[in-house]
């Protein structure tokens, strides 16, 4: 970080940094939101592939559904103008899971957690660091990696987030992606994911779907008019053209020299020796 100043634009609420778009007032009240059986979470650390994810999920329904802003974004009213929605709620979230409402693991909703590579998802989130005026101002990759490393960036460490998750992962409620099967076979996952909801789709619309989400068909969405350029499902912007940046697998050997390589590795394999992954 550049600036002491900017230190402002984060506060830290239960030791995970938010950005001050979710306010401490709403962050507290979370424990008492009162979940529907039928709202469906997507979960995701940032720059895991939200977006992507959500533009395909409500393309499969033929009911009127909608996708809310994350639930952490906003002021205390936040909970209130969430009930007040009649449609079925398709609800995207950034938290941890020890800090998801407990509702929605009371009424056993459906989740969705989309995962990527750690590598990716840091190169993706120092871009968007960059870009990003609601984030505190990064001077170069190798600062940035320290503070991804370290947990000290906005949603805290992607292993805690990340483990936090997984420990659920054989919850029949719970349904876990990763973004590199998306690029490698989208219609293979597109059909998991109606199985999981019990959406009715046949192989054809999925193809359609598939085709009308790929990367740069969102992209080119963004630039048109009746595109809304002011919705995001992440709690850190509402400029959807910052989401859009190159949408590939691999960008963090463009980024990473071999020494943060082995670095991350070492890390990696110390803090995730207990996960599956
Ligand atoms: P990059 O910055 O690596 O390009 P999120 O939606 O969680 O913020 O994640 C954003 C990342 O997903 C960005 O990664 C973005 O380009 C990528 N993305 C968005 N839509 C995509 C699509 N249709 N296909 C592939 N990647 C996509």
């Amino acid at each position: 970080m550049s600036n002491s100043g900017e230190a402002e634009l984060l506060h830290i609420f239960k030791g995970i940094p938010f950005t001050t778009r979710s306010s401490p007032e709403l962050l507290k009240s979370l424990d008492s939101f009162d979940a529907r059986e039928d709202d469906v979470l997507l979960v995701s650390y940032p720059k895991s592939g939200t977006h992507w994810l959500a533009g395909v999920i409500t393309k499969l329904y033929n009911t009127q559904v909608t996708i809310t802003s994350p639930i952490e974004f906003g002021d205390i009213s936040k909970l209130e103008e969430l009930n007040k929605l009649s449609s079925r709620r398709i609800i995207p979230t950034h938290l941890d899971y020890n800090m998801l409402p407990p509702n929605f693991k009371n009424k056993k909703c459906k989740m969705i957690y989309i995962s990527r590579n750690p590598k990716d998802t840091a190169v993706s989130m120092f871009h968007y660091y960059r870009d990003n005026p609601n984030l505190p101002t990064i001077d170069t990759w190798t600062a940035f990696f320290d503070l991804f490393l370290k947990g000290n960036v906005v949603c805290g460490s992607w292993f805690d987030h990340f483990l936090s998750w997984e420990e659920h992962e054989d919850e029949k409620n719970i349904l876990f992606l990763f973004y590199e099967d998306m690029k490698k076979d989208l219609p293979k996952v597109v059909k998991e994911i109606t199985l999981f909801l019990s959406l009715n789709v046949s192989d054809n619309d999925i193809q359609d779907i598939c085709e009308k989400s790929s990367f740069s068909e969102m992209k080119n969405d963004t630039e048109k008019e009746n595109s809304d350029p002011s919705h995001t499902v992440c709690a850190l912007t509402s400029n959807r053209k910052l989401i859009f940046r190159k949408g590939a697998v691999g960008d963090w050997k463009n980024h990473f020299t071999p020494k943060q390589n082995i670095r991350f590795e070492e890390i990696f394999n110390e803090k995730m020796k207990l996960s599956k992954m």
